[in-house]
């Protein structure tokens, strides 16, 4: 189909101001970018005017939960999710069951993205045969079957051996290898960060250096091999400190944030509330002032949501029974807009680089930048525009987010992927 967005402020990575111009797009692709271009057998029409155009957003770290955990998230209702925040294309993590750590599993859920025919479904493989830890799988078949990338998210790779040989194989395959940085053993038994509010609510805690040591570890690892190493959901200050000092020692590392970990302490834990469980924990002011610190001055690359869809059973438990993870797809921009663009972290030119560009460059997507040619993956905001995050702006199957009932400001209105449009918000 033809469809042209009038009179929007495209925003990009690059430029420092919007530029306001029609955009012409036509069946998978951005044709024309120009100041007037007359809507001729166009389909749709989308007026635009005086709001920022983006492009696509790319999610590198979503939990999709199909195959196996139907019941928490389908490749349907995550992909509806996605749209719904704006994002074109996310990047499936490899802890399904059976886990994709098989040609067979990953094409399955190639197919099943493509036949729901939303936004861009990346899956990631696993590093390790059944995420188990103990023998690589097989990353040449990995890659031709679609992969973007290698992780074991859930648990780190505690065997150093493997995960350098894991890192080997990667760099033959232009793979990054996506670290979940957690020493199991320093993490055993924890529920919420360990400070003095996990002592407070008798809670048993998880410690900074349970991640920052294998932040340390992985960086050592990624300087000795070579190969692109990318840390996920970086939660304390610590490991922003060790990740800015490796990149000026020219490193090739890359690292992300979730908005939960900018937005969020560990006092939000005060009530027992489930919903603020997740993994890596809610931690302090200090290293949320730090995760913001390394997004402004570019420690951090990208903001991933690490959407982690639980069933209402599951997260109806004790607190230390409950399972770790917060949804975050339809809420990921708003955080954003709210938390690190109105209180001066990031401007929109940034954001853009965090939740497009980065991403799609770490994971060589050819994806996150509006230029003639391009694949027209496009999201339209009001970043003005404020809401109250309710059940329903949720589009998972789940849930499970600590932000329900919360004020915020930024909304996405539509969502166009490969061309087509994916997603408009109800009016009002
Ligand atoms: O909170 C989390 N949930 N952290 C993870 O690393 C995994 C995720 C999940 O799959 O539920
Ligand atoms: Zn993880």
């Amino acid at each position: 189909m033809k469809l042209l967005i009038k009179q929007g402020k495209i925003v990009s990575h690059r430029a420092r101001r919007t530029e306001t111009a029609d955009i012409l797009v036509d069946q998978e692709r951005i044709v024309r970018i120009g100041k007037k271009i007359a809507a001729r057998d166009v389909q749709q029409v989308i007026d635009a005017q005086g709001l920022p155009v983006f492009p696509g957003f790319v999610d590198m770290h979503t939990h999709l939960r199909e195959p196996g955990y139907e019941y928490k998230e389908t490749i349907q209702s995550g992909c509806r999710a996605a749209a719904a925040g704006g994002f074109t294309s996310v990047c499936c993590m490899p802890n399904t069951n059976p886990p994709l750590d098989n040609q067979a599993a990953v094409e399955f859920v190639v197919r099943r993205a493509r036949e729901c025919g939303g936004v861009n479904v990346f899956p990631i493989g696993a590093i390790t045969r059944g995420r188990l830890g103990k023998e690589l799988s097989e990353i040449g078949d990995l890659k031709k079957s679609g992969v973007v990338g290698l992780s074991d998210d859930g648990s780190a790779v505690v065997n150093a051996e493997l995960l350098r040989r894991a890192m080997e194989y990667a760099s033959m395959f232009d793979l990054p290898i996506l670290c979940h940085c957690e020493d199991p053993d320093l993490a055993a038994g924890g529920v919420m960060h360990e400070g003095k509010i996990s002592t407070v609510l008798g809670l048993k805690g998880i410690p900074s250096i349970a991640e920052s040591i294998i932040v340390a570890r992985d960086i050592a690892l990624a300087a000795y091999t070579g190969a692109r190493v990318h840390i996920c959901h970086v939660s304390c200050a610590d490991s922003v400190d060790r990740i800015r000092r490796a990149k000026r020692q020219g490193v090739a590392v890359t690292a992300e944030c979730c908005p939960h970990h900018f937005t969020l302490t560990d006092e939000a834990v005060s009530g027992y509330d489930t919903a603020t469980k997740v993994n890596p924990p809610l931690r302090t002011r200090q290293d949320v002032e730090a995760i913001k610190k390394g997004l402004r001055d570019g420690t951090i690359d990208c903001i991933a949501t690490d959407h982690a869809p639980h069933a209402a059973v599951e997260k109806d438990a004790e607190y230390a029974n409950a399972p770790f993870g917060i949804i975050g797809l339809e809420t990921a921009f708003a955080l954003v807009i709210s938390e690190l663009v109105n209180q001066d972290v990031l401007t929109l030119a940034q954001v853009v680089e965090k939740m497009a560009w980065r991403p799609s460059e770490i994971l060589r997507l050819g994806r996150g930048s509006i230029s003639e040619g391009a694949p027209a993956d496009l999201t339209i905001v009001d970043p003005l525009q404020e809401w109250t995050i309710g059940r329903e702006h949720l589009f998972s199957k789940s849930a499970n987010t600590p932000f329900i009932g919360r004020k915020v400001r930024g909304k996405v209105l539509y969502t166009v992927a490969n061309g087509m449009p994916v997603f408009a918000a109800a009016a009002g």
